[in-house]
């Protein structure tokens, strides 16, 4: 099977795949999108079918998609070549790889957006705009902030501009050290946020929101019509907890495949998996933890939407000691974290460019951020200029299609497509040769992505359109 090593590189050591494959995992999804996501979607019942998704499709994905680019060893879309090549399968397989190409763009396009809110609350933090804030303080100032499209446009930027950079460079250099400080430092102060929240008497309140399971309150609508209640099931919260697993572990598009491209042969593909996957449940649970009672104490609605993070936690950092420090530094930390994510969600297509058109990693990153940066006005206006009804469809905003088709659909595709590849058209015997687990270990892997994985993704598919 083709060479050994990446011509794009290699990771040091099996610790460094982890920290770079957790730095892409590990970002807005976990402290912006989780917590916004279960306060919209009614808690609970969510927090269970979400967490249920990460360990048995999302997990076993991400094994095989670790697996899948060590194999081939080259960008997602010519890994899929050579491994169909090599199963005797379809060349069409390749287009698996350009599904998450394009998904990276559209993803990449307004993560830069949000993360650009982030770098405004650095400055804002850094300012001390956020001492004895009140509820309603926080919400003009996101107010103000979302409502100026040109402030947005240049966060985000300015972003774009970072991350290209770092990508230009090569993922290997520079990131693997900022990483390995900055991951621990996230996790201290999600922590110290926790222990906030402990204190402000709303705790339990918080805590039963996330873990107490209500499944009549996520899964049924009920609308009063002419004095008697009727309810009906409803399947997208279930469509958008399992989206949220393939997003929140950088799944179905390529980036943990790329990653795994980089991965020295004699590491553990299914320990360093494991790792991952707890490492970002555990932040995006921390998280979660320290918003809802903040949310609850000011009588905030949990589901405010993709504001959430930045209407409470300035409401806490404002009245803790030495919270104006605290709030440089979590915010910095989060623009960090969105930054080590961003730089995965286009590598793929960096890569790529790099193999085929033998262009320089630089000129590769300028065009991919180019193109992203374009996208991302769209969701630049979605929160002002184009946050009208005459702009909506189906009730959303640009920024939330763009949200939906690529974590609720493409992503869980792109997945589906990849349980299937390694599962039935990959050989047992290249499998077994690439994860080297124990026997038992194999083969409950093996069934997982065989039947369990894509029969969950079909059904929830189903579910959610209402054909079940
Ligand atoms: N996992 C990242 C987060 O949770 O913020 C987002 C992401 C990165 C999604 C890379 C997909 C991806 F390929």
């Amino acid at each position: 099977m083709a060479e050994n090593r990446s011509i794009h590189g290699q990771w040091s050591s099996r610790l460094m795949f982890v920290l770079a494959a957790s730095g892409s995992a590990v970002g807005l999804g976990n402290i912006w999108k989780f917590p916004y996501i279960t306060g919209e979607n009614g808690g609970g019942a969510f927090v269970l079918v979400y967490l249920a998704c990460i360990a048995l499709v999302g997990l076993p994905i991400m094994m095989a998609e670790v697996m899948l680019g060590r194999r081939g060893r080259q960008s997602p879309i010519n890994t899929m070549a050579d491994l169909a090549s090599e199963a005797k399968a379809s060349q069409i397989w390749r287009l698996l790889g350009w599904l998450g190409v394009v998904a990276g763009f559209i993803i990449l396009s307004y993560y830069s957006v949000i993360a650009g809110w982030a770098i405004a609350y650095v400055v804002r933090s850094a300012a001390g705009t956020f001492t004895n804030v009140t509820a309603d303080g926080v919400e003009s100032i996101f107010g103000a902030l979302v409502g100026d499209w040109e402030r947005l446009l240049a966060w985000h930027t300015l972003f774009m501009v970072m991350s290209m950079l770092v990508v230009a460079r090569g993922v290997h250099h520079g990131l693997e050290k900022a990483v390995r400080v900055l991951m621990p430092a996230l996790l201290v102060l999600l922590l110290i946020l926790v222990g906030y929240a402990f204190n402000t008497g709303h705790f339990q309140q918080g805590f039963d929101f996330l873990f107490k399971p209500d499944f009549s309150k996520v899964f049924y609508q009920c609308e009063t019509i002419a004095g008697a209640q009727s309810c009906s099931f409803t399947g997208e919260p279930l469509l958008v907890a399992m989206g949220h697993a393939f997003f929140t572990l950088s799944l179905g598009m390529g980036a943990i495949m790329v990653y795994g491209s980089y991965m020295p042969r004699k590491s553990s593909i299914a320990g360093a998996s494991i790792l991952i996957a707890i490492m970002d449940t555990v932040v995006a649970l921390l998280a979660g933890l320290a918003i809802f009672p903040i949310v609850f104490a000011n009588e905030l609605a949990p589901g405010a939407g993709p504001g959430l993070i930045f209407q409470t936690l300035p409401i806490a950092f404002g009245a803790m000691p030495g919270g104006r420090f605290f709030a440089t530094l979590f915010f910095l930390l989060l623009v960090f974290a969105a930054w080590t994510s961003a730089i995965s969600l286009i590598e793929p297509a960096v890569a790529w460019l790099v193999e085929k058109r033998q262009v320089s990693r630089t000129r590769a990153s300028i065009a991919c951020g180019f193109t992203a940066w374009l996208l991302g006005i769209g969701t630049v206006l979605s929160f002002n200029v184009w946050s009208g009804e005459e702009y909506q469809l189906f009730g959303k905003t640009l920024f939330d299609l763009l949200d939906f088709l690529t974590a609720n659909i493409m992503l869980p595709l792109g997945g589906l497509l990849i349980a299937i590849f390694a599962g039935w058209v990959m050989t047992r015997q290249a499998s077994a040769d690439e994860l080297r687990m124990n026997n038992a270990g194999y083969a409950a892997w093996r069934f997982v992505i065989r039947y369990i994985t894509p029969l969950a993704v079909v059904l929830v598919f189903l579910k959610a359109i209402g054909v079940l």
